[in-house]
């Protein structure tokens, strides 16, 4: 199973430079392209959240736009830049999106990993919260399917990633809480969020928690004196989680990589089919 993370598209009016630089829906566009040349291609695409800068239903319509080109399907998690009327105006019941409840919470079951997607978003707060509510739900859900490796999925990371600004600390409520119900179920093989605009890793709960780079505007690592949060040039990136059956010495696991989306000199073969290609 072959699983592409996108986040933080950060969809906005057509044509406009987000920070003056960043045309957002271009860069999904070369998203795209990229996943579609994917060989082999991936089961399934999720975005862990901020679709639009601003959510609203023309931001969502253009990104689904976008989206129709994708040649795989696509699963959409809320994030704190999101609107959830609107999103479950474009979205709602649909396979990208398979609720209409108040916490944009569900299940997508079908893959040799079970994927819980999780609502992690205050209305209004650059912050998130797992509240006592969203807990209960993630811990039910999680009872009924003990044996099955599962991601857990939510925009904003639980733990610190060692930044500065609104993004630092992505859980403001209930990360101690997530991480003791995580601990009860050991079948949970990653928590993928969003948020933090660039790749970063830490344990949490028992498990790996990863929060994965942006198609749009990268932050970059600062953790010097001044405190200072960039947005950097660094190319955009996407996430490429694979369950493999021999990952590690006890058997199947996830392996995750990280993909810039950019154009370079031609690549270079070392090997094909195992043989040396360059003859030394
Ligand atoms: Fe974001
Ligand atoms: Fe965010």
């Amino acid at each position: 199973m072959i699983l592409v993370q996108i986040s933080d598209t950060h969809i906005d009016e057509p044509g406009t430079l987000v920070y003056g630089h960043f045309e957002t829906s271009v860069a999904l566009r070369k998203t795209v392209t990229a996943i579609n040349a994917m060989d082999p291609a991936p089961d399934l695409v999720l975005h862990t959240g901020d679709i639009a800068s601003h959510g609203s239903v023309p931001r969502y319509e253009a990104f689904r736009e976008i989206m129709d080109d994708l040649s795989v399907p696509y699963a959409l998690v809320t994030g704190n830049h999101d609107d959830r009327d609107a999103l479950k105006n474009v979205f709602g019941n649909t396979d990208a999106l398979p609720t209409q409840d108040p916490f944009l919470q569900y299940v997508i079951d079908g893959f040799p990993v079970r994927i819980v997607c999780c609502d992690s978003v205050i209305a209004g707060e650059p912050a998130g919260e797992m509240c006592d509510e969203r807990c209960a739900w993630l811990d039910e859900t999680l009872a009924q399917a003990p044996d099955s490796p599962t991601i857990v999925a939510l925009h904003h990371p639980p733990f610190y990633g060692g930044m500065t600004g609104t993004s630092a600390k992505g859980l403001l409520r209930g990360g101690p809480a997530m991480a003791a119900i995580l601990k009860k179920h050991d079948q949970v093989v990653r928590v993928l969020a969003g948020h933090v605009h660039r790749p970063i890793t830490a344990p949490f709960g028992g498990t790996i928690a990863f929060a994965g780079p942006t198609t749009c505007y990268p932050f970059g690592m600062d953790m010097g004196s001044e405190r200072v949060l960039n947005i950097v040039h660094e190319p955009p990136a996407f996430a490429v989680h694979a369950w493999l059956p021999d990952a590690t010495p006890d058997g199947a696991g996830l392996i995750t990589h990280v993909l810039p989306v950019g154009d370079w000199d031609a690549p270079i073969t070392l090997l094909r089919n195992g043989e040396n290609v360059l003859g030394h």
